[in-house]
């Protein structure tokens, strides 16, 4: 089924979030919202967070990203905080169409690098983004538990 693309819009985080919901059976959480929100709000001419609407104007798909700098020395990079399709439009391309969107508005920004966190395991996902051309970066996550 075919999609376009648009800018996210403050009214279409209520669907945003059931798709997010429908792949982690968690709500999203306020920070995550937050980058979202900031992403509508920074838009201009370059958005950081798009959907794709199928028929009828339902959302089927959303990236979310920002341009921070993180790393200690390092120029500030483009990361995806997340990308979801609904998966009842599972393989019809619309992630691949966001992801090169965002890509598009960074450029646009003069940002050069894009970045993104995903679980060693989630293979389909790793598939998913070393098909659109990513690959294992310059960091290592760390992390450890803490108040225990
Ligand atoms: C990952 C995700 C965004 C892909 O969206 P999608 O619209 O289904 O993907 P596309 O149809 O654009 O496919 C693009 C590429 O991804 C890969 N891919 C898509 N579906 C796949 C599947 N079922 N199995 C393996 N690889 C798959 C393929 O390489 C495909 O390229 P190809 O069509 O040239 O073969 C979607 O599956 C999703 O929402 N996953 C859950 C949320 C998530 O984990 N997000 C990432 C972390 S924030």
């Amino acid at each position: 089924m075919s999609h376009t693309l648009r800018p996210l819009r403050r009214e279409d985080l209520s669907r945003v979030e059931a798709i997010y919901r429908q792949h982690t059976k968690e709500q999203a959480p306020a920070d995550w919202l937050s980058v979202a929100h900031q992403a509508i709000d920074a838009a201009g001419d370059a958005p950081l967070a798009w959907v794709a609407v199928a028929a009828r104007g339902r959302v089927v798909g959303y990236v979310v990203g920002e341009v921070r700098s993180w790393e200690f020395g390092s120029a500030s990079a483009g990361w995806i905080i997340g990308i979801g399709v609904d998966v009842e439009h599972d393989g019809e391309g619309a992630g691949r169409d966001l992801l090169a969107r965002l890509m598009e508005s960074l450029a646009q920004r003069g940002t050069r690098t894009l970045r993104t966190m995903v679980r060693r395991d989630d293979v389909r996902v790793l598939r998913f983004f070393r098909s659109a051309g990513f690959a294992t970066g310059p960091y290592t996550e760390l992390e450890m538990e803490v108040g225990s």
